[in-house]
């Protein structure tokens, strides 16, 4: 159904905007923005369990003001994409918006395009634009989480980067430009560098983002993310957690699937899991190297490092 407007001479108009508020407007949760970044911060670990320093929100939040866009770059399952997604919707007070890149995505992907159909009977008009996730942010003044940017094409960053430097996009088809003030619309990229098969980004797109290296956290900090995230009832105790941090991290150096926080959190889950299966209300090490066996071989080839090293920490079994 198309949201359409009756003017005065009874014509039936549509609106671009009038549509993306019918298509999207209920996926945004309105709820009010956070912008101060200490509050940022209790809200990642109150609502989202997301652990982060403070500084590193700062550095997003002057970047916002700033009208620049920011880009989180480190290794895989290092939290870039759930902290990303999460600072976007406490700052816009919106549900961010994801665009998960690929290499062939281009403008009429992200910013719309038009109903063959439709454009047959109207011709490219408002009436046959389907409006999509790019422009719907822009419009309703909501953030846009840009994720894995090297795997999209060098044209394709080129025109996200004009699109906030401007804050406008432009519909030639409908002689049209779409404009919005509101600082909820911001960006955020991220990337692995170390991902191979990927671009290199270019240094027009270098320029105008702001870098912010992640990277794998202490094992205090690893180990306080793991308990913000576990909700199994089996107990599990520091001294077995330690462990396992520490086995990640020589897997790390080692392994050709680095085990990422993400992982770690994944394995713990998995063993608290067992152990309650097993109807224990302790994770013992045996759950530890059963659950760690399988979060932590991602590839065939890491077998042999994961077993060993396993075998160093948890006993054979
Ligand atoms: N700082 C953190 N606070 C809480 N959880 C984290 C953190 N860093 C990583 N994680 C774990 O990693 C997951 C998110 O990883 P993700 O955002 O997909 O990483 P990336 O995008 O860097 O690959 C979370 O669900 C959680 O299990
Ligand atoms: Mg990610």
């Amino acid at each position: 159904m198309l949201a359409s407007e009756t003017s005065n001479e009874g014509r039936e108009t549509v609106s671009v905007e009038n549509r993306i508020k019918e298509i999207y407007g209920e996926l945004l949760e309105p709820r009010n923005p956070v912008r101060n970044p200490e509050l940022i911060v209790k809200k990642l670990r109150e609502e989202y369990r997301l652990l982060v320093d403070v500084d590193l929100v700062r550095i997003v939040v002057a970047s916002f003001i700033n009208g620049r866009p920011v880009m989180f770059e480190g290794p895989p399952g290092t939290g870039k994409t759930e902290i990303g997604e999460a600072i976007l919707t406490l700052w816009a007070g919106k549900k961010a918006f994801l665009l998960p890149c690929s290499e062939n995505y281009d403008e009429y992907r992200v910013i719309g395009d038009f109903h063959p159909l439709m454009a047959l009977k109207h011709g490219f008009s408002e009436a046959s634009f389907v409006p999509r996730t790019l422009l719907a942010a822009l419009v309703l003044g909501a953030g846009v989480l840009v994720d894995e940017i090297r795997r999209s094409s060098e044209e394709f960053q080129n025109m996200l980067l004009d699109i906030i430097d401007k804050r406008r996009i432009v519909v030639p088809e409908l002689k049209k430009v779409f404009k919005n003030n509101d600082i909820g619309f911001q960006m955020i990229f991220t990337s692995n560098p170390e991902d191979i098969a990927q671009n290199e980004l270019s240094d027009a797109f270098l320029r105008r983002v702001i870098r912010i290296k992640f990277n794998y956290p202490d094992p205090k900090k690893e180990a306080e993310i793991v308990r913000l995230r576990l909700n199994a009832k089996a107990r599990l105790s520091s001294t077995l957690l330690a462990m396992m941090i520490e086995a990640a991290n020589k897997l790390r150096e080692k392994a050709m699937h680095k085990p990422g926080p993400a992982d770690t959190v994944e394995w713990a889950q998995l063993a608290s899991r067992i152990a309650e299966l097993r109807g224990s209300s302790k994770v013992e090490a045996r759950d530890v190297l059963e659950a760690g066996r399988v979060v932590l071989t991602k590839r065939d080839e890491d077998a042999d490092d994961v077993e060993e090293i396993l075998a160093e920490f948890f006993g054979r079994s």
